[in-house]
This record gives structure tokens, C-alpha cells and sequence, in this order.
């Protein structure tokens, strides 16, 4: 799992030589046998996630339940600031959360989106699917169904998310009247970095059951109302009980042209694995990927994206579009019991250039 994929791994699978969705589509599930342990996967903030959705299902709890109950560790952390509380805001000082789960066994989902209020997003869209007749709920609803569910009510903008906000505020442009503090009598003009960040944990247990849950602040600074990949189903999130599951962290806008994580799950269906699935997923995206605005120097994707997957025999992947950014390496968790730990992912680029 550790090895770094190159282009030339991709052609020798043959998953890139033209394996398309309706070839796969028509292809039988090959994996039909249960994992002899079960395994978590989770974006690189999801350690902590990984072990106590492990720790559930090794007790025997649901795998869904199991997840969610991962994320909420991260959804309460304010500390990680891409997810629930302190989640960085919208451009209007508002933190507006996205969240979809999916319970492979009964084929149920659920998901809400631009929800305010709420810092576990994750357990208002497994209400969504168990307590309604419904899929998705955004906006005031979703409020307001959290709200008659006990949820709801809570300030998720902390000290740091709201000096952020601040920031970011006075200093992208310098055409509007908000100006940023001056520093030895010059203005500290240096720019915050938006970032799209996000959360996603997947797991299969012993009998082979698969569950997924991806929840998000989406990218930070944003336009109010703008929804991202993770809530809605096949983008960010796409679970089949007889195939495997894959979530996406990153631009969530070019993954919800291609609804990826259901391409992933396709591209299980029909055999790849998922390794090879996610890297012909992200060459895809990377492919459809034409405005200058999003390509670099080199004519590559300007953007991150990620997926996390594992298919039902226990088979699993990180794969990123780029292995690394700066100085930072992709890198996804992992949980096949005991501790969790860090993968590197693989990735369809080597390094973003600066
Ligand atoms: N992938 C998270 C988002 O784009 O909102």
C-alpha cells in the first residue's frame, strides 16, 4: 500500500486501458467472501475516527453506527477546522455544515447540507434516513428538523475560526473597506489559504457489511448556500453492501461534475481494486479538468481531491491527484484493528508544483 503509482502501474491493470462504467456495470461483483477482519479507512484527520469506529464494530455494534460515532470525535474538535465545530465560516461569518451517511445492509441514506447550528451534521443525516421518507434535506429545513430532533441552537464558530474569518475578510481584496491591522506601521496584507478540507471514514466488518459517512464545513469562505461533494450521494459519498464504499475529501466541485465515489464503487463492481479504481477516477477528473483557471503551469489539475475506499473483501486505498503538496505528504488512516495508523495514498501526480 505504500507504493508510490505511476502511470505506467495504471496502464499495466488494464483499468485504464478503457474500462468503462457500462462495462463494468454489465461485469458480475467479483467479491462475494467477507473480510477476514474488518478494516476502517479515513481521511488523513480521521486517526482517531478510524479506532473508536474499530473499536464499535469489533464490539459488534453497526457499522454505521460505528462511523458516525468515529467523525463525531472530529465533528466536536475545534481544533480541526474543516469539520463541525469550529469549521472555518462562510463569507459571511456563518458556518453552514454538509453531511451524508450511507448503511450499506439496508440500502438506507441520508444526508443534509448548508445546515446551521449542529456541530455533528453526520447524526442529523442518519436521522434523515431513518426518521424521514426523505434523502436530503438542506438549508432551513434541515435546521429546523434538527431543531424537533434535540439538535440545533449551538454557536460552532470559535475565537479561531472567527479570526480567520476576519482575516480572510481584510485581506483578499484590497477594493473594499475592510482593511487588516497595520503591524509596525505597514498592513499585514499576507492572504489566508481557503481550503476545502472535510472528513470521510468507511468501514467493513467481519460479515461483510460496509457503512460510510462523510461530513464537512466545506471550503472555507464560501458563498452562502454553496454546497460541496460530501453531501450529496455518489459524490461525496457512495456505498454498496455488495461492492465496497468510497468517500472524497478536496474540490468538492469537481468531484460532483464526475459523481466519483459511485464511479469508484462501479469500477469495484467490476473487479478493479480499489486502488486502481480511485487513480482511474482521479485520471478521469484530471482529464475533464479544462478551464485555465484550474490548471497549473503544467497544464495539471490546480486542486486536491481524495478518496478513501475499500471493497467488501477488506481490499483498500487512499488515492490522492497529487502526493504531495509543499511538504506535506497524502496520506490517509487506516484501521484493521489495534492502533490506527497512517498509509501514503497513491497518487495520479507525483507533486503540486509550488
Ligand atoms: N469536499 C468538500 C467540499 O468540497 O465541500
Amino acid at each position: 500500500m505504500t507504493d508510490r503509482w505511476n502511470r505506467r502501474d495504471v496502464l499495466r491493470t488494464g483499468v485504464a486501458a478503457g474500462l468503462g462504467v457500462g462495462a463494468a456495470s454489465r461485469a458480475p461483483a467479483v467479491v462475494t467472501q467477507s473480510p477476514s477482519r474488518p478494516v476502517v479507512v479515513s481521511s488523513g484527520n480521521g486517526l482517531e475516527a478510524a479506532a473508536k469506529a474499530m473499536e464499535i464494530v469489533q464490539g459488534g455494534g453497526d457499522t454505521l453506527d460505528a462511523v458516525i460515532a468515529g467523525v463525531n470525535i472530529v465533528e466536536h474538535d475545534p481544533d480541526d477546522m474543516s469539520v463541525g465545530y469550529g469549521g472555518l465560516p462562510n463569507e459571511d461569518g456563518v458556518v453552514q455544515l454538509d453531511a451524508s451517511v450511507m448503511h450499506g445492509p439496508t440500502a438506507r441514506a441520508g444526508a443534509v447540507a448548508a445546515i446551521e447550528g449542529v456541530k455533528t451534521p453526520s447524526n442529523v443525516a442518519q436521522l434523515v434516513a431513518y426518521r424521514t421518507d426523505h434523502v436530503l434535506l438542506v438549508g432551513e429545513g434541515a435546521n429546523e428538523f434538527a431543531r424537533v430532533h434535540g439538535y440545533g441552537g449551538e454557536n460552532l464558530l470559535t475565537e479561531r475560526s472567527r479570526e480567520a474569518w476576519l482575516r480572510w475578510k481584510e485581506t483578499h481584496s484590497d477594493r473594499d473597506e475592510w482593511l487588516p491591522p497595520e503591524r509596525d506601521g505597514s498592513a499585514d496584507m499576507a492572504p489566508i489559504e481557503r481550503d476545502y478540507g472535510t472528513i470521510n471514514c468507511n468501514v467493513v466488518d467481519v460479515n461483510g457489511d460496509i457503512s460510510g459517512v462523510t461530513t464537512t464545513s466545506g471550503l472555507s469562505f464560501k458563498i452562502p448556500g454553496r454546497v460541496g461533494d460530501s453531501p450529496i450521494l455518489g459524490a461525496g459519498l457512495y456505498v454498496d453492501n455488495e461492492v465496497g464504499a468510497c468517500g472524497s475529501t478536496g474540490r468538492g466541485e469537481a468531484n460532483l461534475v464526475e459523481c466519483a465515489s459511485f464511479l469508484v464503487v462501479e469500477l469495484m463492481r467490476g473487479g478493479a481494486h480499489p486502488r486502481d479504481a480511485a487513480i482511474q477516477a482521479l485520471e478521469r477528473i484530471a482529464g475533464k479538468t479544462t478551464a485555465s483557471r484550474l490548471l497549473n503551469s503544467e497544464g495539471r489539475p490546480n486542486f486536491n481531491l481524495r478518496f478513501y475506499c475499500l471493497n467488501k473483501r477488506g481490499d483498500y486505498a487512499g488515492a490522492s491527484m497529487y502526493g504531495q503538496i509543499g511538504n506535506g505528504v497524502a496520506r490517509f488512516a487506516v484501521n484493521d484493528g489495534g492502533d490506527s495508523r497512517l498509509e501514503d495514498c497513491v497518487a495520479l501526480f507525483d507533486a503540486m508544483p509550488a
